[in-house]
Order: C-alpha cells, then structure tokens, then sequence
C-alpha cells in the first residue's frame, strides 16, 4: 500500500467534520490541525487524538510532513491562503467558494498550472446522494436529452457569524450552479442576472448590495441548454434549501417543496395522474472504500448542532467522497473533480452574475480562463 497522504486540517468549524474521515480512510491521515484559538485548537487536538497543532498558518506550510492542507476558514481567507498554500507546494482542498474576486480566481488557475499541484474546491452538492442518483440517471440515458435545468438556494443568515452581513448572495452560489454545470460536465459560458427586492438598510449598508434575490440565467457553454439558479441570504420569508431540477425528456426530477419530504420525477408520456412519482434516493456509499462507507449517514455527523447541518439538510453524505476524491487525486497522480479551472468557472459564474445584476441584467461571458479545460 502506498504511504499515506498527510493532511492540515485549517479551521476547525465545519473543518472538524472531516478529521475523522480522513483518520479512517485507508490512503490518508491528519498529521496537524490548525486554529488560530489556542485553547479551542488543544481541544480539537485532544478529541481527535492528534499531537501537531499549529495557531499560524505559516508555520503549517513551512512543515515538509505536510502533503496538502484542507482550509475550512471563513470565505474572505480562501483564496489567499490556497496561494499561499500552492506557493508553499503543498496540493489544495479548499471548502465553497473559491475566491470572492475573478482575479484571485485566475491566480488560483495559474498557479495550479505552473506548479502542477492539485487544486479542489470542496463542492458538498455534487457528491451528495441526490446528485449522485440525478448523474446515474442521466448517464444512463434515463433522462433522455436535457431541456433545461434549475437550482435554487434560499438561506436566512440572520443568527450566523456578522461576517455573512457583508456577503453578497451570488458571490456564494456555487451550490446552485456546480449541479447544473456538474451533471454534464458543462462550463458556463455567458451569464444574465436580475436583482429583485430589496434588504434592509443596515445590511445594504455592510454588504454594498441592495437585492434581496438574485436571479440569474446561465447559458451552458457548447450546448443549447440555459440553467437558471436563484438565491438570499435576508429578509425572504422561506426554509432553507439547496434544490436541483432536471428537464429531459423523457424524465425530469423535481426537488421537494419542503425538507426531508420525498422529491418527484416525471415520466414522459404515461396517463396525466401517474406522470409523477414520489422517489426514495438511494444512498452511493458503494462507492468509496469500506472504511468510510458509514460517514454518508446522518448519524455520523460529528457536530450535527452546527447550523451548516442543521440548515445543510447533512450535505446529502457527500463528506466521505469529498475526501476519498482528494486523497485518490494525489495518490493515482491524476486531476480531482471539479479541479482548479472547473472550479474557477463554478465560482465565477456568481461573480459575474452580480456584475450582471449591477447592470440591470446585461450579459456578462465568464472569463477565458475559466473556459478551457
Ligand atoms: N456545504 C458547504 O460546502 C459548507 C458548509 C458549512 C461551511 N462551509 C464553509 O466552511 C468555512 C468555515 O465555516 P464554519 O461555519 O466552520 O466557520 P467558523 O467561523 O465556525 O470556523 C472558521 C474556522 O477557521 C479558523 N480560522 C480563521 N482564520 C484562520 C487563520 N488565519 N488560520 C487558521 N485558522 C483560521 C477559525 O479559528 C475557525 O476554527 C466557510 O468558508 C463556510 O462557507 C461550507
């Protein structure tokens, strides 16, 4: 068997969640953890059974017993840290989104190509199991010819960290738009967004932004296939939801109104009452080494009081394939899934569609660094 490949765990919030997944994946281990609160970092350190612990990232990255560093730190300290990481020759699993700028997006896809590090962006929905099922419907060709997709995620920040006051609700839409680019592999290519209504004052205040929703086409990349995807953060009366509907054409899959009620698909062509079907999703832990297999369930969730589960509907088991995805990049030497320019394109789609909303709805093409593979 080959040596087991060394992670950082850096922010300890979310990033807690993964520790153990890692620490029983056969190929991988945590050798440090990373915090910048002493005291809540020996305690993570003492939980988890793990003795490196650093309060400076920099020191992280100057340790040749690390071979990648997992970053789970608040958004605005993403992409300055996977540069910093990248520079430091360590690989990369950063959590949603990538960068809140395009330029540090484009830094990101450069460095990558110099060095030849991998890069992933920890994107939960497409290895959640309603993901999961869609793709193996579609790949089938169960679906028939896609007609158009749909994503939407609702969220009410009011009661998370302030940081999230002064975010922008496109600029955190990778969950809406990996779904609909990821089920067959598309790039955006062109982008037309509308704001619609308005937040309160003392957020427009923080944030710089006034639309309460925003409302965004996206036009696939060589296909005929245009997706839309909406999305808050205040003041919209709605529960929380990171929905996806396909349209094929001879099935499509609607998500359910309200959690944890079945979703829906359609079936072309039979009598008008027995065209939807409600449907049980089926769980994809088959897919990864029996070790980690059980962190797909719910039950195994280390933290489920944390408002990201809570709200996040358990991220659909995707943890465990986050991680086996990352750790069998670097063993088997070969790009993860979404790899850097993938997961440019993903987060550039909500950059640019705020630009767009900015603009009254005006068409604004995703960069071209974003568009090859
Ligand atoms: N479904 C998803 O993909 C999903 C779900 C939840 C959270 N997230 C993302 O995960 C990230 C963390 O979320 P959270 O809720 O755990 O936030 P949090 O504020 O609870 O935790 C952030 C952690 O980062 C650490 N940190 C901050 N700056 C640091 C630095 N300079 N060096 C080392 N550590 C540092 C903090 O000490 C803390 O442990 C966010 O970017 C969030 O968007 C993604």
């Amino acid at each position: 068997m080959s040596k087991p490949v060394r992670a950082a765990m850096i922010g300890l919030g979310f990033g807690s969640e993964f520790i153990p997944i890692y620490q029983a994946h056969p190929n991988a281990e945590v050798t440090a953890l990373c915090r910048r609160n002493e005291a809540e970092l020996n305690k993570a350190g003492d939980q988890f059974g793990i003795e490196k612990r650093y309060t400076d990232y920099d020191a992280v990255l100057a340790d040749p017993e690390i071979d990648f560093v997992h970053i789970n730190s608040p958004i605005p300290d993403h992409a300055w840290m996977s540069l910093k990481a990248l520079d430091a020759g360590k690989h990369v699993m950063c959590t949603v989104p990538m960068a809140t700028t395009i330029d540090e997006c484009r830094q990101i896809v450069e460095k990558v190509e110099q060095t030849g590090l991998k890069y992933m962006m920890a994107e939960t929905v497409v290895y959640s199991r309603e993901f999961l099922y869609i793709k193996e419907l579609y790949d089938k060709g169960e679906l028939g010819e896609i007609q158009h997709l749909a994503a939407s995620h609702p969220q009410d920040m009011d009661g998370w960290p302030s940081y999230w006051e002064k975010m922008i609700p496109m600029h955190y839409a990778t969950h809406v738009v990996s779904p609909c680019l990821g089920l067959t592999n598309g790039l955006a290519e062109y982008v037309s967004c509308f704001g619609s209504g308005k937040v309160r004052d003392s957020i427009a205040e923080k944030s710089g932004n006034k639309f309460a929703v925003e409302s965004c086409h996206i036009k696939l990349q060589d296909s005929d296939v245009v997706a839309h995807i909406w999305r808050f953060l205040y003041d919209v009366a709605r529960q929380y939801r990171e929905s996806f509907d396909v349209y094929g054409t001879k099935k499509s899959f609607e998500w359910t109104l309200i959690e944890n009620e079945p979703h829906v698909i359609h079936t072309a062509k039979k009598p008008e009452p027995e065209i939807p079907e409600k449907v049980e999703i089926p769980d994809f832990a088959h897919l990864l080494p029996s070790e980690i297999q059980k962190f797909t369930l719910p039950s195994e969730i280390h933290d489920a009081d944390h408002l990201s589960f809570i709200q996040g509907g358990g991220h659909g088991g995707s943890h465990p394939h986050l991680v086996h995805e990352m750790v069998s990049s670097i063993v088997e030497d070969r790009s993860p899934w979404p790899n850097a320019v993938t997961s440019a394109n993903w987060t550039c789609v909500g950059l640019c569609a705020h630009e767009s909303a900015l603009k009254g709805g005006e068409r604004v093409t995703l960069p071209e660094f974003t568009l090859k593979r």
